[in-house]
């Protein structure tokens, strides 16, 4: 399938969409409702993001991406340089500088009265949208609390987290379980209580100078890979394995991270204050996640062409 020729900048301002080969405004945003990927979640996506008018780790969102299709069962009819073009297309045509950019594939709709999803032809939807922060700045500057649900992450056994996915109800009520209790956001935890990941974002905890996040039960993030990375290279040691609870509530620092606002400070454990905050290791990983925000090796810069 060929893509439209590149969109005029700031084309739909505001956000765009690529919905049926075609661009087209945020008006426009729509599924069938008997696509499977509504009735069945049978879906998979990918969100990467842009700053300052630059793609961040563009290739590794696309690795992933390509990697949940294949294992899902699902293919879209563009290559990877198509699909980078596309993605480029709709922060182009919606005009932004900071974006939330995703990649969507559905099941899409079988025949009618057909079970087999093989029947079904895959449908592909991509859109830019501005960026999207896990938590508001006001937030941010006043210490989000975390809550640590006693609700447990869908198993690993029945849906691989490691294929981005829209099985979100636990994630969904592990919010509720926070807002019920006054606070701001959730994590959830795996069958042997040890913590996973929480409503768009990895979990880690610091305890001596030394870093820990989960090896299991999460989506393997791309901003979590980077905070990885970070810790190698500035010498920090790390620890990647079972998360469990005690060892978040008893933290020095603890931090997420997201593309949703790459790595953000926690001040708060159930409601339970953890200063310093932000503490040193998670400063230092803050100001290198946003340090790489400016190495081009990290960066592919949007076309704005001519009009830019
Ligand atoms: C369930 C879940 N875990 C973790 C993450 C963080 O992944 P990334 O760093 O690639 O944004 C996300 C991102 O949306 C997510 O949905």
């Amino acid at each position: 399938m060929s893509i439209p020729a590149t969109p005029p900048v700031a084309q739909f301002e505001g956000g765009c969409v690529f919905i049926d080969g075609a661009y087209a405004p945020l008006s426009e945003a729509k599924v069938s409702l008997f696509d499977w990927g509504f009735t069945r979640s049978d879906v998979t996506y990918d969100v990467a993001t842009t700053w300052k008018g630059s793609f961040f780790r563009l290739d590794a969102h696309m690795d992933r991406f390509f990697s949940s299709l294949q294992k899902m069962h699902l293919a879209i009819p563009y290559s990877r340089a198509e699909l980078r073009e596309i993605l480029h297309g709709c922060v182009r045509a919606g005009g932004l500088q900071d974006g939330y950019v995703a990649m969507v594939c559905t099941r899409g709709v079988p025949p009618r009265g057909a079970r087999d999803p093989r029947m079904a032809q895959n449908r592909f939807y991509a859109y830019a949208l501005p960026y999207v922060w896990i938590a508001s700045r006001e937030k941010q500057l006043a210490g989000i609390d975390l809550h640590i649900s006693e609700r447990q992450r869908i198993s690993p056994a029945s849906v691989d987290p490691t294929v981005k996915n829209y099985h979100w109800i636990d994630l969904v009520q592990s919010m509720f379980d926070a807002y019920d209790r006054g606070h701001d956001t959730s994590c959830v935890v795996d069958a042997e209580g040890n913590v996973t990941e929480g409503p768009g974002f990895n979990v880690f905890a610091v305890k001596d100078g030394q870093v820990f996040t989960a090896d299991r039960g999460v989506l393997e993030g791309i901003s979590r890979r980077t905070v990885l990375e970070l810790c190698g290279k500035l010498d920090i040691p790390l620890h990647v394995g079972p998360l469990p609870v005690d060892a978040l509530r008893n933290a020095d620092e603890v931090f997420l991270t997201s593309s949703g606002g790459g790595v953000l400070p926690i001040g708060k454990i159930d409601g339970k204050p953890l200063p310093p905050f932000p503490g040193p290791v998670t400063t230092r990983l803050y100001e290198g996640y946003w340090a790489l925000h400016d190495d081009p090796a990290f960066n592919d810069p949007v076309d704005y062409g001519s009009e830019g």
